[in-house]
C-alpha cells in the first residue's frame, strides 16, 4: 500500500473476526517496530504478545471492561525496560521511545489489512500481575490486533492551519 494510504487507512478497530493472525504478518508487524527510533538507540520497548485466550479474557477487566480487547486475537503489552532517562529537553524518552514503536505497530498492522486500537484505559498494577511484569518495568500502552469486523469512521480532525504555525508560536 501507498503510504498516504497506510495512514489512512488505520483506525480504531473495536470489534474483531474470530480468526487468527498469521505468523508471518505478526513477525513484519513486530519487525516494523524492532526498527523504530528511539532516544540514543535506547531501545527500551518490550512487547508481550498476548495470544492465549483465558489472558486475554483477563485482559477485558484489566481494560476497564473494554469487552473489544478479550475479542482480538492478539493483544500486545508495550513495556518499557527503563532506567528513567530525561532527556535534555525535560522529557522522559521511554514513553515517547515506546510510543512510536507501538505506532509502527499500528501502521504496519494497517498494510497487512489488519486492524489496531491503542489502549491507554486499563489497570497498570493489573496488567503487570496478569502477564507477570516486573514493578520496574512500566506497561505503556496495550494495544489489540486482528482482522477487523468493523468499519472505519471518518476521521474528526482539526485543520491544518488549527495546529501548524510556521516560524514562530501564533496566539
Ligand atoms: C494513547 C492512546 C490511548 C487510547 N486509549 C483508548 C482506549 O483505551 N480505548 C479505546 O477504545 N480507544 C483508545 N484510543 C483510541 C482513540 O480514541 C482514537 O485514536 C481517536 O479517537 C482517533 O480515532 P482513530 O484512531 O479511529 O483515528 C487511544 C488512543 C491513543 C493514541
Amino acid at each position: 500500500m501507498d503510504f498516504a494510504d497506510v495512514v489512512r487507512a488505520r483506525y480504531s478497530c473495536r470489534a474483531y473476526e474470530d480468526r487468527p493472525v498469521e505468523d508471518d504478518k505478526l513477525q513484519r508487524i513486530l519487525e516494523a517496530a524492532r526498527l523504530a527510533p528511539s532516544a540514543s538507540n535506547r531501545q527500551e520497548w518490550r512487547f508481550v504478545v498476548v495470544r492465549d485466550a483465558a489472558k486475554r479474557q483477563a485482559l477485558v477487566k484489566v481494560a476497564r471492561d473494554q469487552a473489544f480487547v478479550g475479542q482480538a486475537p492478539i493483544v500486545i503489552a508495550a513495556c518499557a525496560k527503563t532506567n528513567g532517562h530525561v532527556m535534555s529537553c525535560g522529557h522522559r524518552c521511554d514513553i515517547i521511545d515506546v510510543a512510536i514503536a507501538l505506532e509502527h505497530i499500528a501502521l504496519a498492522a494497517a498494510n497487512e489489512g489488519l486492524g489496531t486500537c491503542w489502549i491507554g484505559a486499563f489497570f497498570q498494577d493489573k496488567a503487570k500481575e496478569l502477564l507477570g511484569i516486573p514493578d520496574d518495568v512500566p506497561v505503556i500502552e496495550l494495544m489489540t490486533l486482528g482482522y477487523p469486523a468493523d468499519s472505519p469512521k471518518p476521521k474528526s480532525r482539526l485543520a491544518l492551519d488549527e495546529i501548524v504555525m510556521y516560524d514562530a508560536w501564533r496566539s
